[in-house]
């Protein structure tokens, strides 16, 4: 077809020292979600790879025109260790921060770039592909549906609340005692809860010593204490809770994305001052920011991101409360902190007792997922076949 760019393009790996600038510029272009007079931007604080840093095995592919050696597209990939309940394992290939220059588009650019990071993935070990991505942005979902094959895994909702700067934070309930765990702790416990996620990371161990990861605490009803955490985990840190007990209880861990990079809302900017993200997490809460626009969220800004949530017994409604509370209260202590963030599968039992406050925006977010090894079992088919409902959310990919 005459204009397309496939057969003039060359997909190369990102060159930190060459290329920083110019996808840094080519980042400002591509505008996404922007609504009328108001535009997100983000301020990586010095390092524009710090996200995708985290992940053990990650690739950053850019899209360069043969003739001119102009940059027209970016791509990042990583690959993640993941289980399912059935306990098959596998290597998941993400695709993140997929951009191509506007003035560049519907030529062929992006479809080249997801084809080369897919055999990036091959080539690692990657026996699945998959990526994240707003459920009104039509360009990605035909890209990746129509193009490339890929098929809806899950849908998620995104809970976005602002930390309230003029009205104090209402107290945690006295009947309520929220503890914090060590590392060692923790991980005994998401040894057991992540076995109830349809799918669940296997390097929860790295993400909760990054530095990123404030902590991991179990909020629970004092009276209830007779089989508290401390009674659930023991000094060797084996899980000894009583299954049949019916205490409530809830686990989470907070990341701190102030300490990677920073939001900024502005008001009837233009669209010059769009700096966007490497990620996604700037275009998917973009919307719910839009709803809460305040002139706190007019200087730059981070958030905390409530991860690994997990609740048990009856009374979860107040202990889910009593978290928001806890690390609504945390932010407000840390500097540029305005917004608490957590992403919820549709079939996490958890999605339900989430406060439905005024203030709490949510969000659709959907999952696309596709096979790339043929090598793959039936009894892993589960992940192609669609309709994934609790799924753990990595903090890495805000
Ligand atoms: C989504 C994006 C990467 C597509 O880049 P692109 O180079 O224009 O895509 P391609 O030319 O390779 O298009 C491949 C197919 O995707 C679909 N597609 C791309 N843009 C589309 C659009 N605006 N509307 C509908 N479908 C579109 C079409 O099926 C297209 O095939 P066709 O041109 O033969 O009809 C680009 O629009 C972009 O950078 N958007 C902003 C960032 C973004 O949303 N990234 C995705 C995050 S997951």
């Amino acid at each position: 077809m005459e204009g397309r760019l496939e057969s003039k393009v060359l997909i190369r790996e990102f060159d930190e020292d060459k290329d920083f600038k110019i996808v840094e510029k080519l980042e400002k272009n591509c505008e996404i979600g922007t609504k009328k007079g108001v535009s997100i931007f983000t301020n990586m604080v010095g390092d524009p790879l710090s996200r995708i840093r985290f992940y053990p095995l990650h690739v950053t592919l850019v899209a360069e025109i043969l003739e001119t050696k102009e940059l027209v597209g970016v791509v990042r990939g990583c690959i993640k260790s993941m289980g399912t309940p059935s306990e098959s394992f596998f290597k998941m290939g993400c695709i993140l921060g997929l951009r191509v220059s506007p003035s560049h588009r519907r030529k062929g650019v992006a479809l080249k770039l997801v084809t080369s990071v897919e055999e990036w993935m091959l080539r690692n070990g990657a026996e699945y592909a998959s990526l994240a991505t707003e459920k009104n942005n039509d360009a990605s979902i035909n890209l990746f549906t129509i193009k490339c094959n890929y098929v809806n895994l899950s849908s998620l909702f995104i809970f976005v609340h602002p930390i309230p700067t003029s009205t104090p934070i209402v107290h945690i309930s006295r009947d309520i005692k929220i503890e914090k765990v060590n590392i060692d702790q923790a991980i005994s416990l998401y040894r057991r809860t992540l076995k109830s996620k349809e799918l669940y990371l296997l390097d929860m161990d790295v993400i909760l010593k990054e530095k990123l990861s404030l902590g991991t605490w179990v909020s629970y009803f004092k009276d209830e204490d007779k089989l508290n955490l401390m009674k659930m985990v023991d000094n060797e840190n084996t899980i000894i809770t009583n299954e049949t007990s019916s205490s409530s209880w809830v686990m989470f861990s907070i990341w701190n994305t102030c300490e990677a990079y920073k939001l900024q809302l502005k008001k009837s900017q233009p669209l010059r001052f769009l700096h966007t993200t490497l990620n996604h997490a700037r275009e998917k809460i973009f919307p719910c920011l839009r709803m809460s626009l305040s002139e706190s969220l007019c200087n730059p800004f981070g958030f905390l991101f409530l991860y690994g949530l997990h609740g048990e017994g009856e009374n979860l409604g107040e202990l889910m409360e009593s978290i928001w509370r806890f690390t609504s209260r945390l932010g407000e202590s840390m500097k540029d902190c305005r917004v608490v963030i957590t992403e919820l599968g549709f079939g996490d039992p958890l999605t339900k007792y989430v406060p439905q406050t005024d203030s709490m925006s949510c969000m659709d977010d959907l999952w696309y997922s596709k096979k790339l090894s043929s090598q793959i079992g039936e009894k892993d088919e589960v992940l192609v076949k669609g309709q994934v409902g609790n799924v753990f959310v990595d903090p890495r990919d805000f």
